[in-house]
């Protein structure tokens, strides 16, 4: 098959053209190089990739989607905390705008868009592990506006009969991870000697999910999902960041030098996927884990000491 990856230079996208290059199917990607963090990674996370650069917020997306069996589409300007403030309209362009140009593009074409939303959507929710049909009470802009992407994929699918399945993502990490990311900073400091701010007092937790399970999810979406699905992808392991900072330490041999911030506004106190759905219909389920998982992004931390 030939797919369209949108987001292909970041962190998740550039692990999915490479697993569905690796399957045998055709992966042309795209990506704006945006410097939300430093583009380089993201040149080098593209190295070896056919991947476009083009900004779906203004360029022709048509163009890009057409010829296409079916798109991926991760990209999007990620983050809780700095989508408060100055910066929301990058959240509004790169997320709603860019999102409503490739539901409309997708929907003339008569191709699947699998669409990369969050856990974000559901704020401090109603129920744990949580599943998919609870209200969603997103309480960042960030997560605000990913609900809105999943409310115009269901608006272009009434209208325009748009087959699109939508996955919310449950904190993912592994080689690549964004810088901004936690486990992509204390990990940075392990391996460099530098600190590691700790925002809040470490109780919050998070279903951590490792991103090679989320490309096994991602295309299982595509290839099996329900047209209007929505689909929770979750890891096994529910940990605090206490937790997890005490794994890091065990897995490296090394102690981490932490220093105290304020708890970050916007971040729920917790996330916890409830999968019943995805394990049932996608049949998918989480194979790595935190343990394994950190493992392996330790090593790819620890081989890059002084490229951060
Ligand atoms: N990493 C996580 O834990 C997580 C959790 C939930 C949801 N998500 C979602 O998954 C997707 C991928 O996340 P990631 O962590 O790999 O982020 P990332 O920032 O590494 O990747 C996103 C990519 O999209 C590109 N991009 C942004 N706006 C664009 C535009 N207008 N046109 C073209 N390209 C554009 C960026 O340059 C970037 O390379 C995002 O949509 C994110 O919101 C991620």
């Amino acid at each position: 098959m030939r797919y369209l990856v949108t987001g292909a230079a970041g962190f998740i996208g550039s692990h999915l053209c490479e697993a569905l290059d690796a399957a045998g199917h055709e992966v042309g990607g795209v990506d704006s190089f945006t410097d939300y963090y430093d583009p380089a990674l993201k040149e080098e996370n593209a190295a070896g990739l056919d991947v476009v650069r083009a900004d779906l917020a203004e360029d022709d997306v048509a163009a890009l989607v057409g010829g296409t069996d079916g798109v991926f589409h991760l990209a999007g300007q990620p983050g809780v905390r700095a989508s408060f403030g100055d910066d929301f309209p990058q959240y509004l362009s790169r997320n709603v705008l860019a999102s409503q140009r490739v539901f409309e593009a997708a929907a003339a074409a008569g191709v699947r868009v699998v669409f990369a939303s969050s856990s974000s959507i559901y704020g401090d929710a109603e129920r744990y592990p949580t599943p998919e049909d609870v209200e969603p009470h997103p309480i960042s802009p960030y997560g605000i506006t990913k609900l809105a992407c999943e409310q115009l994929a269901r608006a272009y699918a009434q209208r325009d009969g748009l087959d699109a399945v939508v996955l919310r993502y449950f904190t993912v990490y592994g080689p690549r991870q964004r810088p901004d990311m936690a486990f992509a900073r204390l990990l940075g400091a392990l391996a460099d000697g530098g600190t590691f701010e700790l925002f809040g007092d470490g109780s919050v937790s998070r279903g951590f999910t490792y991103v090679d399970d989320v490309v096994d999810a991602t295309i299982a979406a595509m290839a099996r999902g329900r047209a209007g699905g929505v689909y929770n992808v979750g890891g096994a392991t529910e940990a605090t960041m206490r937790e997890v900072i005490a794994l890091a330490e065990r897995v490296s041999g090394r102690e981490l030098e932490i220093v105290r911030g304020e708890p970050a506004g916007g971040d729920p106190r917790r996330t916890a996927a409830d999968t019943a759905r995805v394990r049932s219909e996608l049949r998918w389920e989480p194979r790595v884990g935190l343990e394994e998982g950190l493992e392996a992004q330790w090593r790819w931390a620890s081989s890059r000491v002084g490229a951060r």
